[in-house]
């Protein structure tokens, strides 16, 4: 079947398997952000937003998105000019090996596209459920309360 949707603020079109994941589709497409971890849910590093909502794409068939939106952390900033989640991140030292990042930062910025002040309790049920291996998430939370604050570049 062919799908037709916006991504990364560009027309895609795809031809694509009924049962293929949204993970699958885009890394034919050469988004490599998003990282399969567990592929069942429960990790977070597969996360994009999808009409404004954070989605794990593992979860996802690529079907889902026709006619739609889908944005990953490669539309939201670059090294030239980062997101100020991103910005935040790196300057409270929050980034180790990055594999969860992508995911991290899309549901992220999903809150604070609709609350740009949440509250810690806000931004940890809202990233409950995205797991990191290295960094202990206190940074991560340092950060993203940079954030809230209006603290980040
Ligand atoms: S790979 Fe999707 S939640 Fe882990
Ligand atoms: S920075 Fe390595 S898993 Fe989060």
């Amino acid at each position: 079947m062919n799908i037709a949707f916006t991504l990364n603020g560009k027309p895609q079109e795809l031809t694509i398997s009924p049962n293929e994941k949204l993970t699958e589709a885009l890394r034919r497409l050469g988004v490599y952000s998003v990282k399969t971890g567990c592929n069942e849910g429960a990790c977070g590093s597969c996360v994009v937003n999808v009409n404004g909502r954070a989605v794990k794409s593992c979860l996802m068939y690529a079907a889902q998105v026709d006619g739609g939106c889908v944005e990953t952390v490669e539309f939201i900033g670059s090294l030239d000019n980062p997101h100020p989640i991103q910005s935040a991140l790196v300057e409270e030292g929050a980034v180790q090996c990055g594999f969860c990042m992508g995911g991290l930062i899309m549901s992220a910025k999903a809150v604070f596209d609709k609350n740009p002040s949440p509250t810690d309790e806000e931004l940890a049920i809202h990233l409950d459920g995205h797991l990191c291996r290295c960094t202990g998430y206190e940074k991560i939370q340092s950060a993203l309360r940079k954030v809230s604050s209006g603290a980040a570049s």
